[in-house]
């Protein structure tokens, strides 16, 4: 019984998809989500900003465009709030009832949007997340990247806008902000390997889900023949 509640408690079950808009990941982490839902095991599929009521209700202020003006520490703030709220109604039950838990976006894209993008200081953001999460990460995180251009080409394509009803607040923001993003999604993978997963996203989707699949593979035995 030891041994297997060592096991339990072992197992990444939170893991995370970050990346650019337009890099694919949500794409990616449904599939995931589908591997996991075959193979038998427990899993849900969230979101940030939202994953509750709340989150949802600070996702839309958020992503609205008619907020053109918000600093990085009100967006900070609010990311934050959502997230506190994330984790005591959904994550951690989720996990300590021992389910896998796909999250898109999580603190990284605080760290990467709000700090290397808006200027954030990170003293201003470690506060911030100690205060929210008591700075909870993540025990895998996938990080899909590829040039800023490219995800951004991908992220205003007709069917994307079509689909995601239209440009949102930080879609407007120059190729300068997606650069810096890129960047610090970069430096933070740098800093913390042994949680990260890189995954070039640049190709085709095909080839993208190898590496996906690659980095599920210890988690999920029978990856290689579910399809
Ligand atoms: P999504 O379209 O991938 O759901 O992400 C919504 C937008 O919110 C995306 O442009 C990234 C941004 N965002 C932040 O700026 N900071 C954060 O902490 C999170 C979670 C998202």
């Amino acid at each position: 019984m030891a041994c297997y509640f060592e096991w339990e408690m072992g197992r990444p079950l939170f893991i995370t998809f970050e990346g650019l808009d337009g890099s694919g990941k949500s794409t990616h982490l449904r599939r995931a989500r589908r591997w996991f839902v075959e193979a038998g095991m427990p899993v849900i599929e969230t979101q940030e900003p939202g994953g509750t009521p709340l989150g949802k209700a600070i996702r839309e202020v958020f992503l609205d465009p008619a907020w053109t003006s918000l600093d990085g520490t009100v967006e900070t703030l609010m990311v934050f709030a959502s997230r506190r709220q994330h984790l005591l109604e959904v994550i951690e039950p989720a996990i300590e009832s021992g389910s896998y838990v796909l999250c898109d976006r999580f603190t990284d894209s605080t760290y990467a949007y709000q700090g290397y993008g808006r200027g954030v200081s990170q003293a201003l953001l470690r506060r911030a997340d100690e205060l929210a999460t008591g700075g909870r990460t993540p025990d895998r995180t996938l990080l899909f990247d590829l040039p800023a251009e490219v995800a951004r080409r991908r992220g205003h394509s007709p069917s994307r806008q079509l689909r995601d009803g239209g440009i949102d607040r930080l879609d407007s923001e120059d190729l300068a902000f997606y650069e810096r993003v890129r960047r610090g999604y970069l430096a933070l993978a740098e800093r913390s390997p042994e949680r990260f997963f890189l995954i070039d996203s640049s190709g085709s989707l095909d080839d993208t889900e190898g590496n996906v699949r690659r980095a599920l593979a210890d988690l999920i035995p029978s990856l290689e023949t579910v399809r």
